[in-house]
């Protein structure tokens, strides 16, 4: 059933934050996109008034990383895509972009139409980045019809997780080259997998079980191979390409070594990245060391001021979550075993107030950056600038209005992910979401979401980003 058309809002008085400008002005809504911009507009009758004043209005963040309800090493993530939508509105973030992932050896259409179905529920926009874990023909004719009718512009690849989701050079070799001749970017986890399974092997064999061994068995340098490796593969065959969640110094030089040389590479970082660092793994406490497990794991802090510096400096252009629950009883499926618990951590609700108080307030980064790398970035990395990522007339209403002095704690017995633990429990973070309006829709107002099931829309992403592919002659 279509939604009804939300009633005009008219934003008064806030301060408009874009990735390029700030400036004073009111910021009129019909019909779901922004209608007009400027300094005392006029009401229209019957249009509701939020009052911004003292409140910065940005574009609403863009999670170009999130795993809702998705089935993962045995388990399936406890966030759906309401429960996962809703904890994201109520943390300014307006859009996710979640992975498509097939069936071993099944239909990439096939996985799109999954995803599609468990997505109708959401309550902020979404889309698919689609996953390849296998090659055929068939593949590369799926990949063709993902970009020719159903919106999908971003392939996704894994050079971690043997036996189950990695795929090898060949396979990286045809996918890239393939996604090149679309438009379409190809993304990737970059870790050695193999590396993996044989630290793994080791750390078993000698005796080490418990969750520790998640972090031993996958050291920077399985992230700076890889890395290197999809760069080399990308630059031979003149593809642009994304590399999801770096965690390491190795990574970010490698990014930008490559960039310093004319690349096109774009990569992301995770807010759990830049805050949380390896101590997590030595409480000796089952529960908590294993809630931490996430593939890449936390590091040493000297890679968390590389990763600051790489998103300060432009080499690394987005932030996301990687948001993927999974509660004390499913991690304790790997309690004799490190290698079977589930992997990942949630994050899609606080990685704005993270960036903004560990990044912002602490100098790392200007107000203008933190919507670049939050929302605008991603925006023009998956062509869908300027309806998203932006505060123009003509994009869509999707909105925060940022309170930059408001403190909150972060807390697992407050937070709205469906999930029984949070990465950063306590922690103060200043910086909060007063309001979020998603597709002209009040969706979080003064700490009470107001959603609808199935509110948020699928959006379809153009192949050939203009910031991604050079021009076609
Ligand atoms: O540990 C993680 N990151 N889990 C989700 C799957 C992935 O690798 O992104
Ligand atoms: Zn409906
Ligand atoms: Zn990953
Ligand atoms: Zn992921």
């Amino acid at each position: 059933m279509p939604h009804p058309v939300p009633p005009p809002l008219l934003i008064r008085g806030g301060t408009i934050q874009t990735a390029d400008t700030t400036s004073r002005g009111d910021v009129l809504i019909r019909d779901g996109v922004i209608a007009a911009i400027g300094r005392d507009l006029e009401a229209p009758t019957g249009v509701g008034i939020v009052d911004a004043g003292g409140l910065l209005v940005m574009p609403g963040g863009i999670d170009p990383h999130t795993h809702m309800e998705m089935p993962f090493m045995g388990e399936v993530s406890t966030d759906d895509f309401r429960t996962g939508t809703e904890a994201a509105l109520s943390g300014g973030t307006t859009m996710i972009v979640d992975f498509a992932i097939p069936s071993p050896g099944g239909s990439l259409v096939e996985a799109w139409r999954v995803w599609s179905e468990r997505a109708a529920k959401a309550v902020c926009d979404y889309s698919f980045h689609v996953c390849v874990t296998h090659w055929s023909d068939s593949v590369a004719g799926e990949m063709a019809t993902l970009v020719r009718d159903h919106g999908v512009n971003s392939f996704k690849h894994f050079m971690a997780y043997k036996g189950a989701l990695m795929v090898d050079d060949g396979v990286l070799l045809e996918s890239v080259g393939h996604a090149l001749s679309l438009g379409a970017l190809c993304n990737v986890h970059a870790e050695n997998g193999d590396a993996v399974a044989h630290l793994q092997k080791a750390l078993l064999a000698s005796g080490v079980r418990g969750p520790e061994g998640h972090a031993l068995s996958r050291p920077p340098a399985v992230e700076g191979e890889a890395a290197q490796r999809i760069i080399a593969i990308a630059d031979l065959l003149g593809a642009p390409i994304y590399i999801v969640h770096v965690s390491t110094k190795d990574a970010t030089d490698a990014i930008a070594r490559a960039r310093a040389g004319g690349q096109r590479v774009f990569g992301e970082v995770l807010a759990q990245h830049l805050v949380v660092d390896e101590s997590v793994y030595a409480s000796g406490d089952f529960g908590s060391v294993a809630a931490h497990v996430m593939s890449p794991p936390f590091r040493p802090k000297s890679h968390q001021a590389a990763l600051w510096a790489g998103l300060a400096s432009g080499q690394l252009q987005t932030t996301a979550s990687d948001h993927c629950c999974f509660c004390a009883p499913q991690k304790a499926k790997g309690r004799d075993d490190f290698t079977l618990i589930p992997n990942g951590t949630a994050g899609v609700e606080d990685r704005m107030s993270v960036l903004w108080h560990h990044g912002v307030r602490t100098g790392r980064l200007t107000p203008a950056e933190f919507v670049s790398i939050t929302s605008t970035n991603t925006a023009k990395i998956f062509n869908i600038h300027p309806r998203k990522g932006a505060v123009s007339v003509g994009s869509d209403a999707d909105l925060v209005l940022w309170d930059p002095d408001g403190s909150r704690t972060i807390s697992a017995r407050t937070h709205h992910q469906r999930v029984d633990f949070n990465v950063y429990e306590g922690m103060q973070v200043t910086g909060l979401a007063r309001s979020t309006i998603t597709g002209g829709r009040l969706a979080w107002h003064d700490g009470a979401l107001r959603t609808v099931s199935g509110t948020g829309r699928y959006i379809s992403r153009p192949p050939f980003a203009p910031i991604c592919f050079p021009a076609r002659a």
